[in-house]
């Protein structure tokens, strides 16, 4: 059965806003709680260690920097707004169709043109209770409304999902692996997901932290797109690439959608020096290794370290651990925050994702990683 709670949007309802009198936005877009990323600065700290944003550790690669400086004497021309050149490179990479391959400025502008094209006002937009937030806030951006269904162990329910999708549904978001929890669907799962609902639904499969899995019976989502006319992939060069400041993402459609999308989307809605340094970094084999191998030591030692200090986790097989804290007010998830923060430590507290005794900590540097292990050894232990 539905119930009305889970309609609600998660995150804190903003204050009302007394509108004086002038332009006013749709019904609905002052109720949006605005996207707050993740903290990047400590005042008085002059490098503080960012573990808030799933960042990548290592950087981009030197191929990506060099091919972006390169455009520096270029900016004048408008980008090529086909991105042919990164689709191509991508095909190549991943064994897939090209003209399926649509580029967008981060996935956060696939996630929108999406909902643009396929909800609106009456629409539901479905997603699991501690997905990315962007699901809802975009949802909400349409007039759409926001469908959370409920998790098992922070792990998205398929059933859950299945049970709440309703005549007036029209996309289901899931992250795999998701953000912020760290876990993920096997294939089968997903499959079930898919099978068990409506052609006319649409499934975008956010596959933003795919590059970090290791598990036999992950698979990002090509298959399906291949097999299906309502599934969607989408893809970021934020993470493992570590072009986060470039905006960079792409999705892989069937044609109808990747027909659909293109005729949404701005004409240059990519930039140049992106679609550079896209190219150069999905060709850069070596950097994605050095990358992946990083994360597979530095994940499974920090959970280790966690785990010893009684700081349980979701098992997570992407870029960063969701730590949970306990009650008491000396050792909770603020506590830990407010002491990470003072010794210079950045990471996220994720009351806005319904986790208030929760921290989200990116994998970071070797260096970073001892640092913010001997610090919680220390807050742990403390009295
Ligand atoms: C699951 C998920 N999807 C999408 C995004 C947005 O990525 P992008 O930087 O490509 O917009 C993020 C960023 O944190 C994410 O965690």
């Amino acid at each position: 059965m539905r119930l009305a709670r889970d309609r609600l949007p998660l995150y804190r309802k903003p204050e009302p806003v007394t509108i004086a009198p002038g332009p006013t936005p749709r019904p609905g877009i002052l109720d949006i709680a605005p996207y707050v990323g993740g903290e990047a600065k400590i005042v008085g700290v002059e490098r503080p260690i960012r573990l808030a944003s799933n960042e990548s550790a290592l950087g981009p690669s030197a191929k990506a920097v060099a091919a972006y400086r390169a455009l520096a004497g270029e900016i004048h021309r408008y980008p090529d707004g086909s991105a042919e050149e990164l689709r191509q490179a991508l095909g190549r990479r991943h064994g897939l169709d090209p003209a399926r391959i649509v580029c967008g400025a981060g996935s956060d502008e696939l996630i929108s043109l999406l909902l643009r094209s396929y909800a609106g006002p009456g629409d539901e937009v479905l997603y699991s209770r501690h997905g990315f937030l962007m699901y809802p806030i975009g949802a909400q951006t349409v007039g759409a409304t926001p469908v959370a269904a409920p998790e098992r162990a922070l792990t998205t329910d398929v059933d859950a999902l299945l049970e709440r999708v309703s005549e007036r549904t029209r996309l289901i978001f899931i992250a795999n692996p998701n953000n912020p929890t760290g876990t993920y669907l096997g294939a089968s799962e997903v499959a079930r997901l898919h099978a068990g609902l409506p052609p006319s639904v649409v499934l975008a499969i956010d596959a933003a932290y795919a590059e970090f899995v290791n598990r036999n019976d992950y698979r990002p989502g090509v298959g399906l797109v291949d097999r299906a006319e309502n599934v969607v992939m989408l893809r970021t060069f934020s993470k493992i690439y570590a072009l986060a400041g470039l905006r960079l993402g792409w999705a892989y459609c069937p044609p109808a959608i990747a027909d659909v999308l293109n005729r949404v989307r701005g004409p240059f809605n990519v930039t140049a020096p992106a679609l550079a340094a896209g190219v150069a970094a999905v060709e850069d084999i070596e950097a994605l290794k050095r990358a992946r191998a990083h994360n597979d030591h530095w994940l499974p030692w920090f959970s280790e370290r966690l785990a010893g200090l009684d700081i349980p986790l979701t098992p997570s097989v992407a870029n960063f651990v969701l730590a949970g804290f306990p009650h008491d007010p000396r050792k909770n998830a603020d506590a830990a925050f407010a002491f990470l923060h003072s010794r210079g430590i950045l990471t996220r507290k994720m009351a806005s994702y319904g986790l208030p005794q929760h921290l989200r900590i990116t994998i970071g540097t070797g260096p970073e990683m001892e640092t913010v292990a001997t610090a919680l050894t220390e807050f742990m232990g403390a009295r």
